[in-house]
């Protein structure tokens, strides 16, 4: 590492797909076998692309509404995607809680929603510590399916280059399927009733959905009476999906970074979106350096310990154009730390003048740990960190632009609280995830309906129906 940092960034070459390789890098495996990651990377730089520039560019600009507060984010999947999790209906679910949390938001606070899963590549996990300690014995730790293998074996753990391809395919296939729910008729507004889970049936929160998917069908049919129909109106019987997860393992983003043709420039192709974690955003490391030259919109995790400085710093070198929707600050403080920590932020970077979207990560800062040494997380500690991050928008005059959570569309048991009142005892039942615990279906909901009526407050009672930003 040079002695100095910043005079080192200040001489540094131009942006490359691999000038990463020169700064010091966190949180990255040690492939044993070089020959073999070679050889991966050559077959995966020839692969084709996962997604498309030109997909990348329109979700920028969606992100520039959410930026200008005209939009809302919400970004959302597994912690850790599983390789062992690969089927439709796990896909399936996780898209269809989205798509329901979604219409509650489009319908309940009339505000257009960006939905973006944490799906179909999100494999590679940041961790506190390099090993794990189990009755004695000490090995390297999990970092997610596309680099080890979670079983508690020295030999699983090992990081096995053949993992990327195993990634980049199940990435593909995941992406095929989100893409034919999104345009294939699965997400059509008609089907809003169907998009109920059978155990949200058994939910408190049952009553409300249906009354909301009722006022969605008398909606539909007054613009059927009117001439707009599914086969006239294609945002009424398709969505826009786009894809995200942490750029963390950066041989692998890489050897997907290409040149879009139609513009000459660098496009990473592994998703739509890529975010830099709260471990991995050093102004002069590799994931700051890779992310700076790829024109995708990208995100950056903030966390507790960051300061307006370096906040103002990195918005500047992640987003020097001041380009609104290229960049997404993703806050997650903590339910205690929120309400001290995110005005100095937000008020630094609204003197910056550079826009950014503002997404509320209400998951990462109140991971705790039970009596019987599981995570877990509670809903009640959920809900005070979106309500602080509402509150601080609303004192500073700035957009709360949307949340991102972990949630499955399963009926899984890893947060406590919520409508059904998930305790402590409740979590063995069906604690099922790979990495951090995330809400199931229910509370999934729930969050929804709660950011709805927070949304709606924000709204002046003579905007034409529109959102605006109330200072
Ligand atoms: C994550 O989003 O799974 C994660 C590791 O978050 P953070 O970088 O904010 O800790
Ligand atoms: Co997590």
């Amino acid at each position: 590492m040079a002695d100095n940092p910043l005079a080192a960034l200040a001489a540094a070459p131009p942006w490359t797909p691999e000038s990463w390789r020169a700064r010091p890098v966190w949180q990255m495996p040690v492939y044993p076998d070089g020959a073999t990651l070679a050889a991966v990377e050559t077959r995966l730089r020839r692969y084709p692309p996962l997604v498309f520039a030109g997909e990348a560019r329109r979700l920028r600009a969606a992100l520039g509404e959410a930026a200008a507060g005209r939009a809302f984010v919400l970004q959302g999947g597994d912690c850790a995607e599983s390789f062992a999790d690969f089927t439709a209906n796990i896909i399936r679910d996780t898209f269809r809680i989205l798509l329901q949390m979604a219409v509650v938001l489009t319908f309940g606070a009339r505000v257009p929603v960006v939905k973006l899963g944490r799906m179909a590549g999100q494999y590679a996990k940041p961790r506190s510590a390099d090993t794990e300690t189990k009755d004695g014995v000490t090995l390297p730790c999990y970092r997610g399916d596309i680099v080890n293998g979670p079983e508690f074996t020295a030999e699983a753990r090992i990081p096995d280059p053949a993992r990327m391809e195993a990634g980049y395919f199940q990435s593909a296939g995941t992406l095929n399927l989100l893409r034919a729910f999104a345009s294939g008729g699965y997400a059509d507004l008609h089907q809003v009733h169907r998009w109920n889970l059978d155990f949200v049936e058994r939910s408190p929160l049952v009553e409300r959905y249906r009354d909301l998917a009722a006022r969605i069908d008398a909606t539909l049919g007054f613009m059927a009476a009117c001439g707009m129909t599914s086969a006239t109106t294609p945002q009424i019987r398709e969505t826009d999906f786009y894809t995200s997860h942490e750029a963390l393992l950066l041989p692998y983003e890489q050897a997907l970074t290409r040149i879009d043709s139609t513009t000459g420039e660098w496009y990473a192709c592994s998703a739509h979106f890529l975010w830099i974690g709260d471990r991995t955003r050093q102004p002069d490391g590799a994931h700051v350096e890779f992310l700076r030259g790829v024109k995708n919109p990208i995100g950056l995790k903030v966390g507790p310990s960051i300061t307006a400085d370096e906040l103002v710093r990195l918005v500047e070198t992640l987003n020097p154009g001041g380009e609104p929707g290229r960049l997404t600050l993703i806050s997650r403080m903590g339910a205690d730390k929120i309400a001290s920590h995110l005005p100095p932020l937000l008020r630094a970077v609204r003197r910056a003048g550079i826009p950014v979207v503002w997404v509320c990560d209400p998951m990462h800062g109140n991971t705790i740990a039970t009596a019987a040494k599981l995570k877990t997380r509670s809903f009640d500690a959920i809900l005070a960190e979106v309500r602080g991050f509402f509150d601080g928008h609303g004192a500073e005059g700035t957009w709360p632009g949307g949340v991102h959570v972990e949630m499955t569309g399963q009926d899984v048991t890893e947060c406590v609280g919520g409508a059904h009142q998930l305790t402590e005892d409740d979590l063995g039942a069906r604690y099922e995830t790979f990495c951090d615990p995330r809400l199931n279906a229910e509370q999934s909901l729930e969050l929804a309906f709660l950011l709805a009526e927070e949304l709606q407050r924000r709204r002046t009672p003579h905007d034409n129906g529109r959102t605006v930003v109330v200072p």
